[in-house]
């Protein structure tokens, strides 16, 4: 299946919405990216960047139910660092409520809140949308 860009659409964020994850500032995020999955003009799955220069939040992982299990979370997470690498990012960030597991299994480990760089925690998901309790991890990225 290939994953192409995708603009936050209503779709994209009626999945998110589907998976408990924040769309409220998918619009206000200027330095978004978002790709997707498509099947029979239907999405299964997206994934996206937050891209601040040297850094980039990894966020808005998800998958349709229907198509769990099937290796497709953990390929758009590949993708997404392959496509970040490309841009000479070299850390990625995520916030996670319910895959800090998933995510450990692809290399992320646990960082402290406190080391996060500036742009990261001046992000909307980090001082706000995601709560105080969700996990806090990165991934450095070979170039
Ligand atoms: C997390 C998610 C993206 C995984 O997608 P997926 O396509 O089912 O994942 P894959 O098929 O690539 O990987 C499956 C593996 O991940 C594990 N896994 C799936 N979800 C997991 C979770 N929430 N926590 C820990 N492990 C998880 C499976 O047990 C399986 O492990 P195995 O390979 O050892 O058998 C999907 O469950 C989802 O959309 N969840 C809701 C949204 C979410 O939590 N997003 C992440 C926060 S940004």
């Amino acid at each position: 299946m290939r994953i192409e860009p995708l603009s936050p659409n209503a779709e994209l964020r009626a999945l998110l919405e589907r998976c408990g994850l924040p769309v409220a500032d998918l619009a206000a995020s200027a330095s978004l990216q978002c790709y997707g999955v498509q099947r029979d003009g239907r999405l299964l799955g997206v994934v996206a960047l937050e891209s601040y220069d040297a850094v980039a939040l990894l966020r808005s992982l998800a998958v349709a139910a229907e198509a769990r299990g099937l290796g497709l979370g953990q390929a758009l997470v590949r993708f997404a660092e392959r496509e970040a690498a490309a841009r000479h990012i070299g850390r990625l960030y995520l916030l996670t409520n319910t895959a800090a597991l998933f995510f450990a299994k692809l290399g992320y480990q646990a960082t402290a809140r406190e080391t996060a760089p500036p742009a990261i925690r001046m992000s909307a998901q980090f001082s706000g949308l995601c709560p105080a309790s969700a996990s806090f991890l990165s991934k450095r990225l070979e170039d």
